[in-house]
């Protein structure tokens, strides 16, 4: 594994020049295309702005957002179906929980007595999620994806939807989250991909994309196993659209 020192500072470079960047590879539309904040500003700049971003009128719409475009049922097929599958979770944590899209599903699809902890970086965010929630099951935490405020192998189950494409390197979010799992834990793991649509995306969200066979090269590297892709329909397989949808777990050691 990379020492997270370094991580830092490989962040902090551009991402044009980070051994894990997709840039060269990527359509030159796309690339045209693609949100470029992210490779232009220190990544404590970006994350302020991230946070300003969700903070405001538009994080506001972002539950609204989620059902025009489909994700929120869509992502309700991944559990209701188990193709992730929250039997016997017992501690299920669910990072950049952003209006509470996904905590939705957990507290319906879970056990119920697995503890649930929603985590962002924007506390306006957290406090949205609540007040949708209307639940006493979840608790709330604000914490930065890169500095989880969680002893290591704290849960057995992990959510990260559409939170991984505002760090500038995969590696900085992932290793942390793998921190946190414990051995033979998995995660649900959904991010935006590097085509025509993740680029458009990318620039409503001020967000990256991600390569998908760079993505598994990735995980492996921080011991997260690229267990099984998902697709929410089979049209989205057959037309490889919806973006990267995978279970990942934790390697144990
Ligand atoms: C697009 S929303 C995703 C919401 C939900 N998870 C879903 O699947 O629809 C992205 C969320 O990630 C949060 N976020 C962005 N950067 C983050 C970071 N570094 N640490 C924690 N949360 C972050 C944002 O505040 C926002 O609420």
């Amino acid at each position: 594994m990379v020492p997270k020192a370094d991580q830092r500072r490989r962040a902090s470079r551009s991402r044009k020049h980070l051994p894990g960047s997709s840039e060269h590879g990527k359509p030159v539309f796309n690339r045209l295309l693609e949100h470029r904040l992210i490779d232009q500003v220190s990544f404590e700049e970006y994350r302020e702005k991230v946070r300003d971003v969700y903070d405001g009128p538009q994080g506001a719409m972002l539950a609204t957002c989620s059902m025009l475009s489909l994700h929120t049922p869509l992502g309700a097929r991944l559990f209701r179906g188990r193709k992730f599958d929250l039997r016997g979770a017992r501690r299920i944590l669910d990072v950049g929980s952003g209006a509470g899209q996904i905590a939705k599903h957990l507290i319906k699809y879970s056990d119920p007595e697995a503890e649930i902890t929603c985590s962002d970086l924007s506390p306006e965010m957290l406090r949205r999620a609540r007040n949708r929630l209307r639940s006493d099951r979840p608790r709330f935490v604000v914490a930065d994806l890169t500095r989880l405020p969680f002893a290591d192998n704290s849960f057995d189950c992990v959510t990260c939807g559409y939170v991984l494409e505002h760090l500038p390197d995969a590696r900085l979010g992932l290793a942390e989250l793998s921190r946190v799992m414990e051995p033979k834990a998995r995660m649900l793991l959904l991010t935006t991909e590097d085509t025509f649509s993740g680029a458009w995306t990318s620039r409503m969200w001020c967000c990256r994309t991600y390569n998908r066979r760079e993505l598994a090269r990735i995980c492996e590297e921080v011991g997260l196993r690229w267990n099984r892709e998902l697709w929410f329909t089979p049209m989205h397989k057959v037309l490889r659209a919806g973006g990267i949808c995978v279970e990942l777990v934790k390697i144990s050691s």
